[in-house]
């Protein structure tokens, strides 16, 4: 069986790892394509070498742009690939526009698409990725979902039966595939003289909280108030050093209490992960993993699409309004008691989803 994965962005290099090797051991021919959606050797080389991913069989070198201009190109080119490898599944994961390209060129050249991450829904539709999400969970023939809640999120959508599988998410095999490597090989708390649970670990990347001023600097201006008491280290996205650049927002962020890096790599992710007191992110993955590691997390969003987290107090939504509410609920994720994880392990499957998706695929 021959399989075309698409993938473009950070997160899904990661999603990407342990499903290649659990197709390797299945037997399926894979033919790995990069969209070149990310292209910066910190936002996807460091991946491929980390996490062991063979070099894509085509790269497609698509680069940045709008909206319509980026997904444009990956059609035009996704297309191209799929016409020339003749694919039994085009496979593609969460919720980019690499996503939403390779299900769409699929689909139109009658090649099916499994959908790795089905079901989730901020239900904000203002979300470029939650646009992406509902279309390609609509032409997509098998969907793989993490969690009960993404099968109910497409049973309310008329999508359900043989085709839906509750398989557990792939980013909690890619962090026990991959922990215990990073605790060995990695010396990053070393490096920049962190002390466990004596820091904040930021990110921040969602169009929503970059692209307006405003937002933006009551982030910074909520991390400024933070570095007081605990210290920050931000690992800092190209679009928001740029938009922080630009807005003459980083100088803020100079002090001693922040630590303002590059983008990291997945092995330096996890054991900041793990070491910090806190995560303070926009990110969905980081969600996620951040409980994997049993460290708080602080969501500054709205709307998140794993609602179980902050059922079970794992995760707190701080919309971006107010700097002092933001460093205020930072400070109690940090310091309170840690939730209870008692029958929580099983939310997300038991780190076999990987496993799971090539047996489904196979079969
Ligand atoms: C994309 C995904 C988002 C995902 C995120 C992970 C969409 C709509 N969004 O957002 O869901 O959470 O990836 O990081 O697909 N840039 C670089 N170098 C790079 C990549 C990006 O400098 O290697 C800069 C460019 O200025 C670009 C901007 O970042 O214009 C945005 O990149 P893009 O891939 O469009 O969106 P992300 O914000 O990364």
């Amino acid at each position: 069986m021959k399989v075309a994965t698409v993938v473009g962005a950070r997160p899904q290099f990661v999603k990407a790892a342990p499903v290649s090797r659990a197709f390797g051991a299945a037997g399926v021919d894979e033919v790995l394509v990069h969209t070149g959606q990310h292209y910066d050797g910190g936002m996807s080389d460091v991946f491929f070498a980390e996490l062991g991913l063979p070099a894509p069989r085509h790269h497609l070198g698509v680069g940045s742009g709008s909206h319509g201009v980026q997904t444009a190109r990956m059609l035009r080119a996704v297309e191209a690939v799929l016409r020339h490898e003749r694919p039994d599944w085009t496979l593609v994961y969460g919720d980019t526009n690499s996503t939403l390209a390779g299900a769409l060129a699929s689909v139109k050249l009658g090649v099916p698409v499994a959908h790795v991450e089905a079901g989730l829904r901020s239900f904000d539709r203002r979300m470029p990725e939650e646009l992406n999400r509902i279309v390609t969970d609509r032409v997509a023939r098998l969907l793989f979902a993490p969690t009960p809640a993404a099968v109910q999120n497409l049973a309310r959508e008329g999508i359900c039966g043989a085709w839906v599988h509750r398989v557990g998410d792939v980013m909690l095999d890619a962090c026990r595939m991959f922990g215990p490597l990073a605790e060995r090989s990695c010396d990053v708390l070393e490096r920049l003289a962190l002390d466990p649970r004596r820091f904040a670990l930021v990110t921040v990347h969602r169009a929503s909280n970059t692209d307006d001023p405003r937002t933006l600097g009551v982030i910074v201006a909520a991390l400024a108030r933070l570095a007081e008491s605990l210290r920050v280290v931000f690992p800092v996205h190209p679009r928001t050093r740029e938009a922080m650049v630009r807005h003459g927002l980083e100088a803020r962020l100079r002090g001693p209490g922040v630590a303002l890096l590059p983008p990291v790599g997945y092995l330096e992710s996890t054991v900041l992960q793990r070491a910090a007191a806190v995560v303070v992110t926009d990110s969905g993955g980081m969600q996620k993993e951040a409980f994997f590691h049993g460290t708080p997390c602080v969501t500054l969003r709205e709307t998140t699409e794993w609602p179980e987290l902050v059922e079970l107090g794992w995760n707190v939504l701080v919309p971006p309004h107010d700097p002092a509410t933001i460093a205020g609920a930072v400070l109690r994720a940090a310091g309170g008691p840690r939730p209870s994880r008692a029958s929580t392990d099983a939310l997300y499957g038991s780190g076999e989803a990987a496993r799971r998706i090539a047996e489904v695929l196979v079969g």
